[in-house]
C-alpha cells in the first residue's frame, strides 16, 4: 500500500469504491444493455458479439475490458453474463494466488457460465499461464504430486466466457491480451451521460432531483459514474437536512461547497498543489518533491492521488524540468499569471 491510497480512499472524489459504495452500488447497477448509460463505442461493439453469439447459440468469446476505476467494469461484466442469461461466478487476480486455485474454478464451471476475473493483472505466473490454456482449448493441466514423480493430468472443461477487467491493461502481457476475442476500452463519461446516471441513480434512491441539480453534479464528477453517484448522496443529504429534500442546484452548490468539491470537480488537495505551484513556485516549473514538501503530504500522494485527474484536466504538465501550470491552471484558480510565467505563454513547453 502506498501512503497515497489511504488518502484516496477519504476523499469524496476518490476513483475507488468505498465501504459506503460497495454497499449501495448493487442497487445502483444497470441490469442490462439497454440501461447502461454512454460508452456508446463499448456498448454497440459488444452487442454485436453477444447477440451473434446468441444467434449461433454459441457461448461468447472471451472479452477484456479495460479503464480506469468507476467507468462501469464490473457493470458491464453481470451485463454480459445477464444478456447471454448465463450465471456468473465472480474472482479476482489477487485472490489466484496458486495455479491451483484457477485449476479449481475453472473444473467447476457450468457449460456457458461467464467467469469474472477482476484485476486480471494481478493474477500469478503459474496461473496466467495455466489461464492461456484454458482460453483457448479449454482444457488445463492439473499437476498432481511433487518432483519427479509429478505428473500433468489434462482436464476438459466446458466452453464458458471468460471476461477479464482491468485498470492496467498495458501490464498483462501480450500472450494474455491476444486471447480475448473482443476488447473493450471505458472511456471518461461526457457531463450529459453523467447527468442522466444522476437522473437514473436519484430515481432508484427516491430522491428527487431537478435538471439543473443534476447538471451541477455531473459536472463535478471526474467522467466518473461511480463519482457522481456519490456526490448525489452527499448533495441528497444535504437537501434532506437544509434544504426541501429535492437535489436542485441551489442544493448542489452548496452541499459540494461544504465538502470542497469544487465546479469543475477539484478537491481541497488538487486545489492545495496547484495553489502552491501557482503562488509559491510562479507556475513552476518545479519538481515534484518541493512540490509536495509545500502541500505538506508525500510525494506518492501527489504524484498518484492528485495529478493524474490534474493532468487530464489540462491544469498541470508533467516536463523534463518538472512540474508546469497550464495557462488554465490560472483561469482556475482565479489568478492571474505573471508576464513571465512559463504557464503565461511558452506554449511550446507542453509538448511531447
Ligand atoms: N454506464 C453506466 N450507467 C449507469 N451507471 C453506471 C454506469 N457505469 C457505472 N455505473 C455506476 O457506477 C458504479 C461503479 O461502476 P463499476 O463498479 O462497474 O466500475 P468498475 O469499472 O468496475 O470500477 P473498479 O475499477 O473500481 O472495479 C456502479 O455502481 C454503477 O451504478
Ligand atoms: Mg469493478
Amino acid at each position: 500500500m502506498s501512503p497515497g491510497d489511504g488518502q484516496e480512499e477519504e476523499r469524496l472524489v476518490a476513483t475507488a469504491a468505498d465501504r459506503e459504495d460497495q454497499a449501495v452500488e448493487a442497487a445502483l447497477r444497470p441490469r442490462d444493455l439497454g440501461e447502461f448509460i454512454g460508452q456508446s463505442r463499448v456498448r454497440e461493439q459488444l452487442d454485436l458479439v453477444l447477440r451473434a453469439a446468441r444467434a449461433r447459440g454459441a457461448t461468447a468469446d472471451h472479452v477484456l475490458l479495460s479503464g480506469a476505476p468507476g467507468l462501469g467494469k464490473t457493470t458491464l461484466s453481470m451485463i454480459i453474463a445477464a444478456e447471454m442469461g448465463a450465471p456468473i461466478r465472480v474472482t479476482s487476480g489477487p485472490a489466484i494466488q496458486h495455479a491451483g486455485d484457477l485449476a479449481a474454478i475453472l473444473s467447476s464451471l457450468g457449460e456457458g457460465e461467464v467467469l469474472f476475473l477482476d484485476e486480471i493483472h494481478r493474477m500469478s505466473r503459474p496461473a496466467e499461464e495455466m489461464l492461456y490454456m484454458a482460453m483457448e482449448d479449454f482444457r488445463v493441466d492439473v499437476v498432481v504430486g511433487k518432483g519427479p514423480g509429478a505428473t500433468a493430468i489434462p482436464l476438459e472443461l466446458p466452453p464458458f466466457t471468460l471476461v477479464g477487467a482491468t485498470t492496467r491493461a498495458g501490464l498483462l502481457p501480450p500472450p494474455l491480451r491476444d486471447r480475448f476475442g473482443f476488447t473493450g476500452h471505458m472511456e471518461y463519461y461526457e457531463p450529459a451521460e453523467l447527468q442522466r446516471v444522476v437522473h437514473r441513480s436519484a430515481g432508484l434512491l427516491g430522491v428527487e432531483v431537478t435538471a439543473e441539480g443534476a447538471a451541477e453534479i455531473a459536472g463535478r464528477s471526474r467522467g466518473t459514474p461511480r463519482i457522481a453517484n456519490r456526490l448525489l448522496r452527499r448533495v441528497r443529504d444535504w437537501a434532506q437536512v437544509r434544504g426541501d429534500g429535492v437535489v436542485t442546484h441551489e442544493a448542489a452548490v452548496s452541499a459540494l461547497a461544504v465538502y470542497e468539491v469544487d465546479e469543475r470537480g477539484l478537491d481541497r488537495l488538487d486545489r492545495a498543489v496547484l495553489g502552491a505551484l501557482l503562488r509559491l513556485f510562479g507556475g513552476g516549473p518545479v519538481g515534484v518533491a518541493t512540490l509536495a514538501v509545500a502541500v505538506g503530504e508525500e510525494r506518492e500522494t501527489v504524484e498518484e492521488v492528485a495529478e493524474p485527474f490534474l493532468v487530464r484536466e489540462g491544469l498541470l504538465a508533467r516536463t523534463p524540468r518538472g512540474r508546469v501550470a497550464t495557462p488554465a491552471a490560472w483561469r482556475h484558480l482565479g489568478l492571474t499569471p505573471p508576464a513571465q510565467a512559463p504557464g503565461a505563454g511558452q506554449d511550446g513547453l507542453f509538448e511531447g
